[in-house]
């Protein structure tokens, strides 16, 4: 069933904030208004991202909407957006900068770009589905191509397989990249824990390595005759830098990072990328960003780039986990993942599972 449009939106509306200390409480606030060049989102679904406990923790903005990532309605359409760029009624995904202002993705209304880390749902994707892409696929099309410049995307495929290596597959970054790595014609050499291995290769991944084997880089390297030169590091921390540079040939190599490390060896390069440098937002955490016209325009080619991938029809959801009380769960969520148990799998709120908010 269709969710319902109100064309007047309500004033008040049950969230997901931040707490004492950073946990995440159910409260009730203010509709956000929509402002220039914005949308407001009637949320059907939300997901939920390492970055919202982090931002919780570490900014600590009492009262401020949790959540990055969601899927929805659009309810209205603020000034100065391009006619024809959206329409009331349409069903997007994508996410916004949640957990430091009177807006998240843990709502019931948010309001976001109505142009950028936004994309239409793809066609037979369910909204439960659809909250997962905004940060995870976006961050994926950063690794792989913000930070690599000479790699193919799944819209000109190469027939050379060349092999790349994707640190993390079962993470949610991990699903979207072996995907999209996979359509681009790559090899694509994955490392997981052995529980998730043939879960991976249904979505494209070539060749599995234990990352807890101590001898993982040395059989990457022979896997790949030392002639490794491409990573994305879907983790980058607990020493992953350092795996993948010894799995790297003589001549080195260049990871796309998605947390900064220093480069590990000499002739290791790497490049960090960030999702929320794509929302053409100024920011200062986790670090300061400006965000320049140039970057604006890039950010905008970004989002084509995924709503044309997700167009073919060949990239899948990955497997999630609902809890069941919607955003009264968002804690529970906190919990479950902040204790390590999230593996191959993302938690997923449906906002009408919430006591309190009805469909
Ligand atoms: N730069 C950005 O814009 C950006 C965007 C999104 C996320 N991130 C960051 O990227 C990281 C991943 O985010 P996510 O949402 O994709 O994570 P996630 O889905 O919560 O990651 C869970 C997965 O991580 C894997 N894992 C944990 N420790 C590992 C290790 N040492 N080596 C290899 N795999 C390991 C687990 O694999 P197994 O269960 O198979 O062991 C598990 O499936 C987080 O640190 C997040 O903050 C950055």
């Amino acid at each position: 069933m269709q969710p319902t449009v109100n064309m007047t939106p309500p004033l008040r509306q049950k969230a997901a904030v931040v707490g004492e200390n950073g946990t995440a409480v159910l409260a009730e606030v203010n509709v956000p208004k929509v402002g220039p060049g914005q949308i407001l989102v009637k949320v059907i679904a939300a997901a939920q991202n390492p970055s919202d406990w982090r931002t919780a923790k570490g900014v600590q903005a009492t009262g401020a909407v949790l959540g990055l990532d969601y899927a929805g309605v659009v309810e209205e359409i603020g000034p100065d957006v391009p006619v024809g760029l959206r329409y009331v009624g349409e069903r997007v995904c994508g996410f916004v900068k949640g957990g430091v202002g009177p807006t998240g993705a843990f709502s019931e209304y948010l309001v976001g770009s109505a142009q950028l880390g936004v994309i239409p749902i793809p066609v037979g994707w369910p909204f439960e589905d659809a909250a997962q892409i905004g940060v995870a696929a976006l961050t994926a099309i950063q690794a792989l191509w913000e930070a690599h410049k000479d790699l193919p995307t799944p819209l000109a495929p190469t027939t050379t397989p060349l092999p790349i290596l994707v640190y993390g597959g079962s993470s949610a970054v991990g699903f979207y990249t072996v995907q999209f790595a996979k359509l681009s014609g790559l090899r694509v050499l994955v490392t997981a824990s052995p529980r998730n291995f043939e879960l991976l290769k249904e979505y494209g991944a070539d060749e599995l390595f234990d990352y807890k084997d101590p001898q993982v880089s040395q059989k990457i390297k022979a896997a790949t005759g030392g002639k490794l030169k491409h990573a994305v590091d879907m983790i980058s921390e607990a020493g992953s830098g350092n795996i993948i540079a010894e799995a790297f040939g003589e001549e080195g190599g260049h990871i796309g990072q998605i947390l900064i490390y220093p480069s590990p060896q000499e002739n290791v390069t790497v490049k960090f990328t960030l999702a929320y440098d794509l929302l053409g937002e100024d920011f200062e955490t986790p670090r300061p960003f400006k965000a320049t016209p140039e970057y604006r325009e890039h950010s905008e080619k970004v989002v084509k780039l995924l709503a044309e991938i997700l167009a073919l029809g060949k990239v899948k959801p990955m497997p999630k986990l609902i809890l069941p009380k919607g955003l009264a769960s968002v804690q529970d969520g906190f919990d479950y993942m902040t204790s390590g148990k999230v593996s191959a799998q993302k938690i997923t709120y449906r906002i009408t599972d919430t006591p309190g908010v009805s469909a």
